[in-house]
């Protein structure tokens, strides 16, 4: 299950990690662009988020005056068995400042306040060596299935509540919109 970690210390320059507003949105598209080119709207995970908004309490950003250096957002799934399921995505912290704890920062204070908020379990596609640091695990998702290719061992879940995906199997659907 989810436990509490403690963030990194962030670079000692002036970052602030806050809520994302409306006004964020523009630069967000930017920086993961800039991250992950403009194919990653190929990629199966946005089949996902077609006509889903993000979950607005969830977004977060991080900041350095009005400079955007990082994302993370969350949306809503639907998976048979599992209560309530985030699809985690994109995180991206910009390439000038990687490595400096912001992305920990961003995944470790967002999932606390999915866990406060009371989701119950987070899947995602990505690096099972970045990912495993904050609990995620292969072994979550092995009983799922997602909309389009993915490599599977890239596959990962996540319970912030103890056996929230024990029960889950199947393809995970996009949430109604
Ligand atoms: C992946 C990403 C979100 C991590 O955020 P970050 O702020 O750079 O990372 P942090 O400073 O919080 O953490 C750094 C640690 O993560 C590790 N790490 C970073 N990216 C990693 C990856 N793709 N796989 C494994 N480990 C990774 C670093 O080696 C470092 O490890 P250490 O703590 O043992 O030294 C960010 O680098 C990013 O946006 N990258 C571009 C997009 C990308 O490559 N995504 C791939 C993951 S899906």
């Amino acid at each position: 299950m989810y436990a509490l970690q403690q963030p990194q210390a962030l670079h000692p320059f002036h970052v602030t990690v806050t809520t994302e507003r409306p006004h964020h949105a523009e630069a967000i598209e930017a920086l993961v662009d800039l991250d992950f080119g403009p194919d990653r709207l190929r990629k199966t995970a946005y089949r996902l988020r077609d006509g889903v908004a993000p979950i607005s309490d969830l977004g977060m950003v991080a900041v350095d005056g009005s400079r955007l250096l990082g994302t993370i957002r969350y949306w809503q799934v639907h998976v048979a068995g599992a209560p309530k399921t985030l699809l985690l995505g994109p995180i991206a912290i910009h390439p000038d400042h990687q490595g400096q704890g912001i992305g920990s920062t961003l995944m470790i204070t967002s999932l606390d306040n999915a866990k406060a908020l009371g989701w119950d379990a987070v899947i995602l596609v990505g690096d099972e060596p970045y990912y495993r640091r904050f609990g995620f695990r292969r072994a979550l998702a092995e009983n799922l299935a997602l909309p389009g290719p993915v490599d599977p061992a890239r596959f990962l879940g996540l319970e912030l509540t103890d056996g929230a995906l024990q029960s889950a199997s199947g393809m995970v659907k996009r949430a109604a919109h």
